[in-house]
């Protein structure tokens, strides 16, 4: 079922959004060359702590992990592109990596992802990122009453295909607010005007994940890490958004 949030709940869901903008924030601010990503999940987690918050990703067990979600953040390097489990990797020069971050606050949640590149950046990972970053925006400008889920979905679609990017649908954006994974599913690709009609109160965590060689895949044996089957970069961009009669309105900035 599709619940429709109340303007208070959005409100809500702002406050939490506001936190979690801050956590990626801060994460990105501080990740530096020689970190690892326990080091990354360690300030997340305290920050958690800090402001009385409670971490949606650590415990999470759904049917493909092998084991309960370990961290409080999503951290994935280069290649891989979701779900990363913090581990003792070092970060290099040139690293791309991508932080997906939840978090509930006073019993509402919001999602949202950032990449970018630690130590010297590169013209290529330069250009996947910003190409994620244009089909969030695009899908984010596309959820307006009035329109369909098709119209996200091919929105995010367009910009991918048009910068020849790999696109895989198997993973995608989810209403939230009571719980990280709500329905409805937001899918990277589509078709306009097909699919579920967007009204004023759908909460919604819209998130375009490209690969710059292949639209296909893999898993680590963790069965948590999502690589490029071909070893290609990565990137993931997202927002947790509201539609209003107004328009989208972002609910995970600062
Ligand atoms: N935040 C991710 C998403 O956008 C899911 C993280 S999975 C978890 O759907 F296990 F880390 F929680
Ligand atoms: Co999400």
């Amino acid at each position: 079922m599709v619940e429709l949030k109340t303007r208070a709940e959005i409100a809500s869901i702002r406050e939490a959004g506001r936190f979690v903008a801050s956590v990626l924030t801060s994460v990105r601010e501080q990740a530096r060359i020689g970190m690892t990503l326990l080091d990354l999940d360690a300030i997340a987690h305290q920050m958690i702590d800090d402001a009385g918050a409670r971490s949606v990703y650590l415990g999470y067990h759904p049917s493909f992990g092998a084991i309960p979600y370990p961290g409080v953040l999503c951290t994935s390097v280069n290649d891989a592109a979701l779900h990363g489990l913090p581990s003792p990797y070092v970060l290099a020069d040139g690293d791309l990596l991508s932080i997906d971050f939840a978090a509930e606050v006073n019993g509402w949640v919001a999602d949202s992802a950032v990449s970018f590149q630690v130590g010297t950046p590169s013209a290529e990972a330069t250009r996947l990122i910003r190409t994620t970053e244009k089909a969030l925006a695009a899908g984010i400008a596309a959820a307006r009453p009035g329109n369909h889920m098709g119209d996200i979905s091919a929105a995010i679609g367009a910009v991918g295909r048009g910068a020849k990017l790999g696109i895989n649908a198997d993973f995608g954006g989810h209403g939230v607010g009571r719980t990280m994974h709500e329905e409805p599913h937001v899918p990277n690709l589509g078709s306009p005007g097909r699919g579920l009609h967007l009204r004023p109160g759908l909460v919604i965590a819209i998130e375009p994940w490209f690969m710059a060689g292949t639209d296909e895949y893999v898993f680590d044996p963790d069965g948590w890490t999502i690589r490029s089957a071909d070893g290609s970069l990565t990137a993931h961009a997202e927002h947790t958004i509201a539609i209003t009669e107004d328009g989208p309105v972002i609910l995970t900035l600062p």
